[in-house]
């Protein structure tokens, strides 16, 4: 299935997604650095990342897990010049080369990367950080409980939170599959469940150039 899942990326890829140089030269650079890109979000779920946060005319976007900055350029793509994306990486390979790509995007967007744990770096805000309008998690899986918490300390109602790979090829169902990040996944299928701060929740699977995984979605109260 995956040739097809592939192809069907690519047809939808062909047809849809725009020809954008600085897309491109992130790719390209982030391969010619030798990473893999398994890690990075497909073209059409950045595509989606954008259209979220057109639809709600999101200002300020909050993004932890940087890696190549692939998903930070749908991301920026999405926001007014007046625009902020705070974007956090946890490894310093991952933050040098996601840097790079954003320094060579040029973006008008303000775009500030913070290198370290995410969890320790949202902790050192201040209490009064203007809240975020979007946020994209798609860090380390094992503290996606803790990252939900801490991003709706800097939420107001109507913040829209997305969360990268929350299927996992079926992983989350397999009861001999006890890692620390598809238990973290599990965790946090079970804080969203009536979670008082939120106002609506759902999960959806998908197929692509990217395997069997999903995202999940939560608006705050
Ligand atoms: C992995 C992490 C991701 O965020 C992703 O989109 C795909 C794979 C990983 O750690 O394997
Ligand atoms: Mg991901």
């Amino acid at each position: 299935m995956q040739q097809q899942w592939s192809d069907i990326d690519a047809y939808i890829e062909s047809h849809l997604m725009p020809e954008d140089p600085i897309l491109t030269q992130t790719l390209q650079n982030t391969a010619d650095k030798g990473f893999p890109d398994h890690l990075a979000v497909a073209a059409n779920q950045g595509m989606l990342l954008q259209m979220l946060i057109q639809m709600n005319q999101c200002k300020r976007v909050l993004e932890l897990g940087t890696f190549a900055a692939y998903s930070t350029m749908w991301l920026a793509r999405a926001l007014p010049e007046d625009g902020y994306i705070l974007t956090i990486e946890g490894r310093d390979t991952h933050a040098a080369l996601g840097q790079e790509n954003i320094d060579n995007a040029k973006l008008k967007q303000m775009v500030e990367l913070k290198v370290g744990r995410a969890a320790d770096i949202l902790k050192s805000l201040p209490e009064n950080f203007e809240p975020f309008d979007f946020i994209f998690i798609d860090a380390d899986k094992q503290s996606y409980p803790e990252y939900l918490e801490l991003s709706l300390k800097f939420s107001r109602s109507g913040t829209i939170i997305f969360l990268d790979n929350v299927i996992r090829a079926g992983d989350i169902l397999d009861e001999k599959n006890v890692k620390p990040s598809i238990e973290g996944i599990r965790e946090m299928y079970r804080l969203m469940q009536n979670h008082p701060r939120l106002l609506s929740s759902t999960a959806l699977q998908t197929v692509g150039s990217k395997g069997h995984d999903g995202f999940a979605l939560a608006i705050v109260k």
